[in-house]
């Protein structure tokens, strides 16, 4: 179900599209690349965790190819905000404080990315973790206090009319109004701060999350199997129209260099060298923001291989900012073909 939804006399638009006003403030000219803590870390981040995979960033040569938005995901508040009514972190995790930690990326040139959930609690919980839900305009001025630059907006714990179900993926409500709202209070801060969507793709975010937003989750999370892929490059098929400049469709993270305990591969890696470079190559083309998802330290030598390929990573930050589309499908031969212009009048084709 799609509500209408009021343009915002306040946010900066274009209309690249009459039926389709985007977002125009600058950023995310070409997908955001980072690291995220959820994929190998679940709801359990710390403060030696960040401080360990910024390192390995900067060493590996990650931090060169353009990975620089750092991500705590999941687990870093607390179930009280504090006697003013603003949220804060864990200080067991965090014991240093959120904005020692993203000064401590600034020094490092990389860049402090924020999560938090449109619904009461932040997804994980319990324990409890507040959320933002009614604590919109107080909570995006908390996190420009903390010199975040990105924030990662979640879904959970939102829907008010069946009692804040930790998820619903047909709720009686769409999510488009509190997404908004929450652009709206991180636009009237000072610091830029890139906002992504994180709805699962329920309300068919490619329709309203340009208007608001620089990225747009359009499934369920990615599962540590190829099967994953597979499932997300075919919901990807029906959004590759809405991207553009500023507004990226995102495929989730990334499994190169993941590993998983129950994974059969060598070093259990969940994804061989050849699935991570057909995977790898997808998310690119298609123009995914790019957001490692595995343990950096230790990362074997043919992952950060593919992860800093000048070329792939190239076609991903190409300035023309045009994804590839699926143009034909041999179901029972298992192969297809997609493509995609480049500037220059150059064309990128994966098959
Ligand atoms: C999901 C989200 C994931 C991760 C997780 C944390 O809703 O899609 O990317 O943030 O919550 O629990």
């Amino acid at each position: 179900m799609i509500e209408f939804l009021p343009l915002l006399p306040f946010l900066p638009l274009t209309l690249a599209s009459p039926l389709h006003p985007r977002l125009d403030d600058g950023l995310a000219r070409t997908p955001q690349m980072g690291w995220n803590t959820y994929n190998q870390y679940n709801c359990f981040p710390n403060e030696s965790i960040i401080h360990s995979n910024a390192e390995a960033l900067i060493e590996t040569g990650l931090a060169d190819a353009g990975y620089r938005y750092v991500t705590v995901d999941c687990g870093w508040s607390v179930e009280d905000r504090l006697p003013n009514g603003t949220i804060t972190w864990n200080e067991t995790l965090f014991p240093q404080g959120f904005p020692a930690l993203g000064q401590y990326l600034h020094e490092r040139g990389l860049l402090f990315g924020a999560y938090g959930d449109s619904g009461i609690l932040l997804c994980g919980s319990p324990p409890n973790n507040t959320g933002s839900l009614y604590h919109e305009e107080i909570d995006a001025q908390t996190f420009a206090s903390w010199e975040i630059d990105s924030l990662k907006y979640d879904n959970c714990y939102s829907d008010a009319a069946t009692n804040y179900p930790n998820v619903n993926y047909a709720p009686s409500t769409s999510p488009a109004p509190r997404f908004t709202l929450m652009s709206h209070h991180l636009q009237s801060q000072e610091r830029p701060i890139l906002f992504q969507v994180c709805e699962w793709g329920i309300d068919f975010p490619a329709l309203w999350a340009p208007e608001i937003g620089h990225s747009w989750r359009i499934g369920n999370d990615i599962t540590p199997h190829w099967r994953s892929i597979v499932r997300t490059l075919n919901q990807a098929v029906p959004q590759q129209e809405f991207v553009g400049k500023g507004q990226w469709a995102d495929l989730d993270m990334l499994l190169v260099g993941t590993t998983a305990a129950n994974s059969e591969n060598e070093g259990g890696y969940v994804l061989s060298i050849p699935e991570e470079q057909t995977h790898f190559s997808l998310w690119s083309i298609l123009k995914s923001p790019l957001t490692i998802g595995a343990e950096l330290e230790g990362i074997r030598g043919g992952s950060l291989e593919i992860l800093t390929n000048a070329d792939v990573v190239g076609f991903n930050q190409d300035a023309l900012g045009v994804p590839a589309g699926l143009r034909r499908r041999w179901s029972d031969e298992g192969s297809e073909v997609w493509s995609g212009e480049l500037q220059g009048g150059r064309v990128v084709a994966a098959v």
